[in-house]
């Protein structure tokens, strides 16, 4: 896979790519990364991306001319998904991250500023929203994408089962974990699973992870439900 990120702050992206998992998926040829600062393809000579809004009002627009100058330059053959980071797209999902990291090339606009120019929508192909607030910037955004849809390339995690068995991954939290020691400061881990039973840890650990979600995420147990009973 290969992501292009286009921000006007790379210092802000850059630690984090280089860092844990997503550094290893690129040197391991899984995934590569490129930064790119758009104010590189503004042309006015202060190089600005921002302007004043047409009828007024607080804060500056990101300007359409260089972004479509940027994706002209990077998506030439027009094959890359082109996703849009706006707390008014689609809430980003554990489901939209395994849809995201099928496609073969992907280019994130983070944005900045107050807004952008309208007009930039009609450039890409997906607007997506972490969650319902507002960031200053989207380089946290895209990072989020990026670090949530690199771990579920084939051969990016060790262990490809915990990518299965992860939370949301079956539509449901995922049941708690223990390490050593068997006891600390009078809590015990549960028997089961020290027993050495692979099918009672299996039914104990899917009996938790339903009670988990149902009392923690209410919302996702009733779709959980409905999902089975459609099926
Ligand atoms: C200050 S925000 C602009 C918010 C804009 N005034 C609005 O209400 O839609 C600046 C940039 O941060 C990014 N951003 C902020 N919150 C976000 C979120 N929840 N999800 C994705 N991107 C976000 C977007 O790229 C956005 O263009």
């Amino acid at each position: 896979m290969k992501i292009d990120i286009l921000t006007l702050f790379p210092d802000m992206v850059e630690p984090v790519i280089n860092q844990s998992i997503l550094h290893r998926a690129q040197e391991d040829g899984h995934v590569e990364i490129r930064v790119h600062d758009y104010r590189e393809y503004s042309t006015d000579k202060h190089r600005s991306v921002d302007d004043y809004p047409y009828g007024g009002g607080a804060g500056m627009v990101l300007r359409v001319e260089p972004v479509v100058r940027a994706l002209r330059d990077l998506d030439r053959k027009r094959n890359a998904l082109r996703i849009l980071m706006t707390p008014q797209g689609i809430p980003y999902s554990q489901a939209r991250a395994k849809t995201l990291a099928k496609n073969d090339r992907i280019i994130i606009l983070c944005g900045h500023y107050e807004g952008y120019d309208e007009r930039i929508r009609d450039y890409f192909d997906v607007e997506i929203s972490i969650g319902d607030y507002i960031l200053t910037g989207g380089e946290i955004a895209a990072m989020v994408v990026v670090d949530s849809l690199v771990r579920l390339l084939p051969g990016v995690l060790n262990n490809e089962a915990s990518a299965e068995e992860d939370s949301f991954s079956e539509g449901l939290l995922e049941y708690p974990h223990y390490t050593r020691p068997r006891v600390f400061e009078g809590k015990a881990v549960p028997d089961v699973l020290l027993s050495g039973d692979h099918g009672k840890i299996e039914v104990w650990r899917k009996e938790q992870a339903l009670s988990r979600t149902k009392k923690r995420r209410p919302d996702l147990y009733e779709r959980y439900l409905k999902r089975r009973k459609d099926k």
